[in-house]
């Protein structure tokens, strides 16, 4: 007997690869998609929101679709411009949305959507975890009603927008303190695991070859994406980051994870925003993260490629 589909709440700053998260998780029957929630991360919060609205009309979202936090809790904003261009979202050229936001913060649909729900939601942020801790903080209730939190961000060993950190972490490394420390059950996908999933020119000439308008708009995401990516990190294919958590999600078989304890650094100079792993244990503390360590690489694009093929075929 299949197992009911996954509710989730989609947390995001498009942002290439959470577009890419989106497309997955509207059309994959194995996921019930409850709410989309926007946060400034790759770009300002009015350009993330933009892109999702884009992204929405383009695969046909019916869930609500909703703004939320514009500023870090503590720290001044970062944005990932470099990789991700001044729209947020460079490469493809959109035409008017034809989703329009929903009139609730994104903060209290997290909020509305949890309290509604019997405690069997997802949460999946992919950007900085700013709506997630800040709907925590508002409505302490929701916290025992998060059924579990699968999360792009962090890194056990090199970071991403600084030697020690990952961007999503760095970007607002309070918010991800509020979450870490939640007590709910999270997993973790990490540079580590991320840094695996590189989407080369046979990935993208496969989902090419689909021929459907979907398929179409990820290979302009990706062949923008791989340019900045060899640009700035001298990567010869880009790595998928965020989709990675919807694979976890739907099919656990195709990514290893190991339980550790995961602490933020708040303090260090140099290190700020790192997630400091315990892979050995040597702090005693109990694991509070499924960390991903291994990723099923040929399984997983052809899960990418499967999914994207749910949006049909042209002619
Ligand atoms: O470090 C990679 C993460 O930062 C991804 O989620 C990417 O979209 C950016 O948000
Ligand atoms: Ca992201």
């Amino acid at each position: 007997m299949t197992a009911p589909p996954r509710k989730i709440i989609l947390d995001v700053d498009p942002g290439h690869d959470d577009a890419v998260a989106m497309m997955i998780a509207a059309v994959h029957p194995a996921v019930d998609l409850r709410a989309v929630t926007v946060v400034a991360g790759n770009q300002t919060l009015e350009k993330t929101a933009r892109n999702a609205l884009n992204v929405a009309s383009a695969i046909g979202l019916t869930c609500p679709v909703a703004a939320g936090m514009s500023r870090p809790l503590v720290r001044e904003q970062v944005i990932a411009d470099d990789i991700h261009g001044v729209s947020g979202l460079d490469g493809p050229v959109f035409g008017e949305p034809t989703v329009a936001l929903d009139g609730r913060h994104a903060v209290d649909l997290i909020i509305e959507t949890l309290l509604a729900s019997d405690g069997d939601i997802t949460v999946v942020p992919t950007g900085p975890l700013t709506n997630v801790a800040m709907a925590m903080r508002k409505e302490p209730r929701i916290v025992e009603r998060i059924e579990r939190i699968v999360l792009m961000g962090g890194a056990c060993q090199l970071g991403n927008f600084t030697p020690a950190a990952e961007f999503n972490i760095y970007a607002d490394p309070e918010a991800a303190q509020v979450v870490f420390s939640s007590g709910r059950p999270l997993v973790m996908m990490g540079l580590d695991l991320t840094r695996q999933a590189l989407c080369g020119p046979d990935v993208i000439g496969r989902v090419r070859k689909l021929g459907n308008p979907v398929a179409r708009l990820f290979a302009e995401l990706m062949e923008f994406f791989a340019a900045t990516q060899k640009e700035v990190f001298g990567w010869e294919a880009p790595p998928l980051h965020d989709p990675t958590t919807l694979a976890w999600l739907i099919d656990p078989t195709l990514i290893t994870t190991k339980a550790m304890h995961v602490d933020i650094e708040l303090r260090g100079e140099h290190t700020y925003g790192r997630t400091c792993c315990d892979w050995y244990g040597v702090t005693g503390k109990a694991p509070n993260a499924d960390v991903a360590v291994k990723l099923d690489v040929p399984r997983f694009w052809d899960f990418i490629i499967e999914t994207l093929a749910l949006y049909g075929r042209e002619g």
